[in-house]
């Protein structure tokens, strides 16, 4: 039993979300959560040298997420810090998108956001204290052929993050989000050498992004050097957005 406060990362078994936790591992217990890749977050859990709590939930539906809340609050977890990390594409363009593929993803990444965000904000209300991090992107600031539900789901947490930082500020409560450019991880893994090529020109730094990359500025938005930031919406890009 150590007393450190617990941090939750959605899509944990994820390439940025594991990550996450490895960095947040030193200051933070973990509440590790994955949809269905619990092998992968086991695997993850014996690396770690802190306490980890995991869990399965498909955060697109509210009863899900309301669920891994239960467990949080049955097991007296003082949640400081929720990064709202899961997310998934589903890329085609308008004609060929299905009505599925689009509310699938709109679920996924955005709903989630706010339903775990809704959930946990109360509890951090009370204790006057959080950090709330959601991994937005920058196909939701600059838009990308192929991506309009994805850009609309992160365009729209970007938004969110902005109206929330504002409605919990005074509970000293801090909401941010971090919009990595690409990041090489399964996500990006499908895309063929030739779109890959091309958005290596469109990089000012000449190299694609590592899900390190992104877990250090979460870390930072998670820590005490960060308490006078909120609203803020922070690229880990190379510069692609420039
Ligand atoms: N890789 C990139 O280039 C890149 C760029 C910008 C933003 N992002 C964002 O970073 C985050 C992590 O992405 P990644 O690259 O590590 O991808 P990844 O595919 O490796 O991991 C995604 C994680 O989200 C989880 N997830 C997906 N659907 C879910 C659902 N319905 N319920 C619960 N969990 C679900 C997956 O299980 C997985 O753990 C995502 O939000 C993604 O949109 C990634």
């Amino acid at each position: 039993m150590n007393n450190k406060k617990y941090a939750l990362i959605t899509g944990a078994s994820g390439g940025i979300g594991s990550a996450i936790a490895r960095k947040l591992a030193s200051d933070y217990n973990l509440i590790l959560h994955t949809r269905s890749k619990k092998d992968k977050i086991d695997k993850l859990k014996k690396e770690l040298d802190t306490e980890v709590i995991c869990i399965s939930a498909d955060l697109s539906n509210f009863e899900d997420c309301q669920k891994v809340f239960n467990i949080c609050k049955e097991e007296n977890l003082d949640v400081e810090v929720l990064v709202n990390n899961a997310g998934m594409t589903l890329d085609n363009v308008i004609f060929r998108m299905k009505e599925e593929d689009f509310v699938k993803v709109i679920e996924t990444n955005l709903y989630s956001v706010f339903y775990l965000s809704k959930l946990f904000a109360r509890t951090m209300m009370k204790k006057k204290s959080g950090r709330i991090i959601n991994i937005a992107s920058i196909s939701g600031i600059r838009g990308n052929v192929g991506q309009t539900n994805y850009s609309a789901s992160k365009a729209g947490i970007i938004g969110f993050t902005k109206s929330l930082a504002k409605e919990l500020a005074t509970k000293n409560i801090l909401v941010n989000a971090v919009a990595p450019g690409f990041i090489d991880t399964e996500m990006t893994n499908n895309l063929n050498d030739a779109v890959k090529e091309e958005i290596l020109r469109d990089i000012p730094l000449k190299r694609y992004g590592k899900a390190e990359d992104v877990a250090g500025l979460v870390y930072f938005l998670s820590g005490k050097d960060s308490s006078y930031i909120t609203g803020q919406v922070i690229s880990v890009d190379g510069g692609m957005n420039i």
